[in-house]
């Protein structure tokens, strides 16, 4: 091929003289032409790339077909339930809620509902009126040792920090949170002027980074937490063990989106890739994380504290629940984080082969504390692909009192699924600091649709609790949920989740 590429270069070159001579207005194919040759010439110099070399010119059209592979992908070739990893029917259940458009669809389900895994709600004779219930549901966090609890919205804003998100980002989410009354997750990334600017709900989390609590050489520093867990728009404190897109690595902030500002506010060098430790310095056993948890609750003056965690080694959370049990004292909430969960930057093999998933970490963590007597003093968050009313209640079937979402948020931001949140060029201004693309987003109108987005999800939560006969969340159970484990079986989540007896583990 490199043969054929001289033999028509040589031939061209004759061509173009022969214009020269005999016709100069001809020359002007030397504008389409120069270019192409520039690049050919490029293709046969470059070592590195073998199908340049060998197809110059040519073989730059795998690579353009390639980066524009998941556009084509989205508009041309998937389906509707196909696309990953969140389908079309679940992004534009988003958008159209997001913009307060109907949300209703036409002609009956797109789902195979013979299919295993095909899962529904049971619902009752006795659907309940509309009026008689609680559109506006709370749920309290705060044990025994809480001196603040907070009245918390059933679905909220999962941890995304600033640095992985626009500063536009971060104040459309925050905006949304306050119009809403939810709470808003900074993510590890410490709390930038963009979170308190609207003065939305914030849980603040501590990663191993400990960002904006952290000492020079990377320490956790207890007065530094103080100034900040003392904020009115603090409302709980999280610690970060792990996150179910990559459990047991710690958090990555490309040096591309390191700016001068956002290395400021986490205390780190800007334009380095900044790795977070996979593990904390502040505990290192079971019984040292509970004293690390009441440390935190008394030096916030009080305020919930809890942690978050994907479910690896069973075993290694029993542990917790024992030193739960031997200093008197239990985290406020445990946020359970499903292996499905999003990252803006992991490596591959942690995303796809490691971390329990959200449903059976979830149960697994609900039946442990019961077992354990720990239940009624810890409330459980959940996030794992949660978008919808239907996806709330089978995550409080498994035990959840509350649950998050990211990437639902992100799509109600504007998100297109682009899949680029690790490489600074988020064509919508969400995972970005590019000046330029960031500035495309609207903070106002963002704000309106994150809040129209969780609005109408709890509406549709509450709609499904009444036509289910559930007066409310705390009544959601496991028999309940029904899923399809063959073409003519049927289980429900009790079934398949077995509950256990108050107590039944302590000894
Ligand atoms: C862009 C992005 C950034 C994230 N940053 C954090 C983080 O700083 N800390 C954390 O605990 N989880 C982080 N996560 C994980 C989410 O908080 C959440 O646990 C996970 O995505 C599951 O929720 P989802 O399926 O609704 O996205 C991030 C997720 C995304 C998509
Ligand atoms: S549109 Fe932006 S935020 Fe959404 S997936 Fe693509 S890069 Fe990430």
């Amino acid at each position: 091929m490199r043969n054929v590429f001289y033999r028509i270069l040589i031939l061209v070159i004759i061509i173009e003289i022969l214009f020269a001579i005999f016709w100069p207005p001809g020359l002007w194919t030397l504008v389409l032409i120069v270019p192409i040759f520039l690049i050919g010439l490029r293709d046969v110099a470059n070592k590195r790339q073998t199908i340049r070399k060998n197809f110059p010119v040519l073989g730059n059209i795998r690579y353009l077909l390639e980066s524009i592979r998941p556009e084509i992908m989205q508009y041309f070739v998937e389906t509707d339930t196909e696309g990953r990893p969140i389908n079309r029917i679940f992004r534009s259940l988003i958008y159209q809620r997001a913009k307060k458009q109907t949300d209703t669809t036409p002609f009956g389900t797109q789902s195979d509902v013979y299919k295993s895994g095909y899962e529904w709600l049971a619902h009752s004779v006795y659907a309940i009126q509309d009026r008689k219930m609680d559109h506006d549901p709370k749920v309290r966090i705060g044990s025994k040792d809480c001196k603040q609890p907070y009245d918390c919205s059933l679905y909220n804003i999962s941890a995304m920090s600033y640095g992985s998100l626009s500063k536009n980002a971060v104040m459309a989410l925050n905006g949304g949170a306050k119009i809403g009354g939810f709470f808003h997750n900074t993510g590890e990334g410490a709390i930038s002027p963009f979170h308190i600017e609207h003065g939305g709900d914030l849980v603040w989390q501590i990663g191993t980074g400990y960002f904006g609590c952290r000492n020079k050489e990377g320490e956790f520093d207890i007065e530094k937490f103080t100034e900040n867990a003392v904020r009115p728009t603090v409302k709980m404190i999280e610690i970060k063990i792990s996150q179910g897109a990559k459990p047991g690595h710690g958090g990555i902030l490309p040096a591309v989106k390191n700016t001068e500002e956002i290395a400021a506010i986490r205390g780190v060098e800007p334009h380095t890739t900044v790795f977070s430790p996979p593990g904390h310095s502040a505990f290192s056993n079971a019984d040292e994380l509970i004293q690390f948890i009441k440390k935190l609750r008394e030096a916030s003056g009080g305020k919930p504290v809890g942690f978050k965690l994907c479910i690896g080694r069973r075993g290694e959370f029993k542990d917790f629940c024992r030193a739960m049990i031997k200093h008197d004292t239990t985290p406020d909430f445990i946020t359970v984080d499903g292996g499905e969960g999003g990252t803006g930057a992991a490596p591959v093999e942690f995303s796809n082969s490691l971390g329990m998933p959200l449903r059976d970490g979830l149960a697994f963590v609900h039946d442990t504390l019961i077992g354990y007597g720990l239940r009624k003093e810890i409330k459980l968050i959940a996030s794992g692909k949660i978008m919808t009313g239907f996806h709330m209640i089978r995550a409080m079937a498994l035990g959840a009192d509350v649950c998050t979402s990211a990437r639902a948020m992100m799509l109600a931001l504007g998100c297109i699924q682009a899949l680029q949140c690790n490489s600074n060029t988020c064509p919508v201004g969400v995972a970005t600091q590019n000046k330029m693309l960031m500035n495309g987003l609207n903070v106002e109108d963002k704000k309106q649709r994150v809040a129209n987005f969780q609005k109408g999800t709890i509406h549709s939560f509450v709609e499904l609790l009444a036509a289910a006969g559930i007066p409310d969340s705390s009544q959601v159970e496991r028999r309940y949920i029904n899923r399809r484990v063959d073409m003519t079986r049927i289980c429900t989540y009790e079934e398949l989740y077995p509950s256990i007896q108050e107590g039944s583990l302590i000894d």
